[in-house]
């Protein structure tokens, strides 16, 4: 186990550090999307560690606008794979989780960050919770609250006037903000897939899905989005479909 100390000696802690790549490298490299998994259910256990560690994602001033959803019921997860539609990866998965974007939720959860902030003031009399306040009684809402699309549309038009001169945040109709959460969500849904890894399961995110047939399967509200569905497991002889393809780093990375 890596125990991550940083008073610790400069030269251990190097090594420390080199072994903990190591193991983030390896754990990289063993993800690979599956489509045919083994029998073996994922221990209730290893998914909740799991969710713990896909929770510590970064996400947009930190609303954390995600749920996973697991979905144990067999009725439930026959219905599921239906939603997905049939496909081996779904099909074969002993474990689905539905990762879904509560988009629904960005009131709560300034509220959430805001009780947090106050709380935190107790313990650091500064203006930082003053700040936080403002961010989350003010700024937020502005960006998250629409009717219609017409305060988006307004909001837009507000920001290109601004941005003639000045550096602007643009991403302001409703569909944008909606991408960003999405954004957030899928930081979290990579991170779940991970420690999946890390733990030594498998995973296969799947976003070949019928979104509303399982927003109604879980009972979810129209503001809740779905994000992907993750299926996991322990991977089957065959169940990687072939060798990795990915574009050479200079097709992709620019130093500008
Ligand atoms: C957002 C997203 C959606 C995906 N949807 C599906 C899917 O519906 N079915 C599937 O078999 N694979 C799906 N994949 C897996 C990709 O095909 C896979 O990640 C890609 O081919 C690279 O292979 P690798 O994951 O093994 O490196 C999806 C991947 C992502 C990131």
């Amino acid at each position: 186990m890596i125990i991550f100390c940083p008073n610790m000696d400069e030269p251990y802690r190097d090594q420390q550090m080199k072994e903990m790549d190591k193991t983030f490298r390896a754990i990289l490299e063993r993800r690979r999307s599956i489509r045919r998994y083994l029998p073996e259910q994922v221990p209730d256990e290893v998914i909740k560690r799991c969710i713990e560690a896909a929770i510590l994602a970064p996400s947009s001033s930190n609303l954390q606008l995600w749920e996973y959803y697991h979905v144990k019921s067999p009725a439930k997860k026959e219905a599921l794979v239906k939603a997905c539609m049939s496909q081996p990866a779904a099909k074969t998965a002993p474990n689905l989780i539905v990762v879904v974007t509560r988009h629904d939720y960005w009131k709560q959860r300034c509220d959430a960050n805001l009780d947090f902030a106050r709380k935190v003031a107790w313990e650091e009399p500064d203006d930082k919770p003053i700040r936080a306040s403002t961010y989350f009684t003010k700024t937020i809402p502005t960006l998250y609250f629409d009717f219609l699309g017409i305060f988006g549309f307004f909001k837009m038009i507000f920001s290109f006037f601004v941005g003639l001169r000045r550096p602007m945040f643009r991403e302001v109709r409703a569909g944008q903000v909606l991408t960003m959460s999405h954004k957030s969500v899928g930081l979290g849904a990579v991170t779940l897939m991970y420690a999946l890894g890390a733990e030594g399961y498998d995973s296969c995110p799947m976003e070949g899905m019928d979104s509303r047939r399982i927003r109604k399967l879980l009972d979810l509200p129209k503001g809740a989005k779905i994000n992907m569905v993750i299926s996991c497991g322990k991977r089957a002889d065959g169940g990687v479909y072939g060798p990795r393809f990915r574009l050479p780093v200079k097709d992709v990375f620019f130093e500008v």
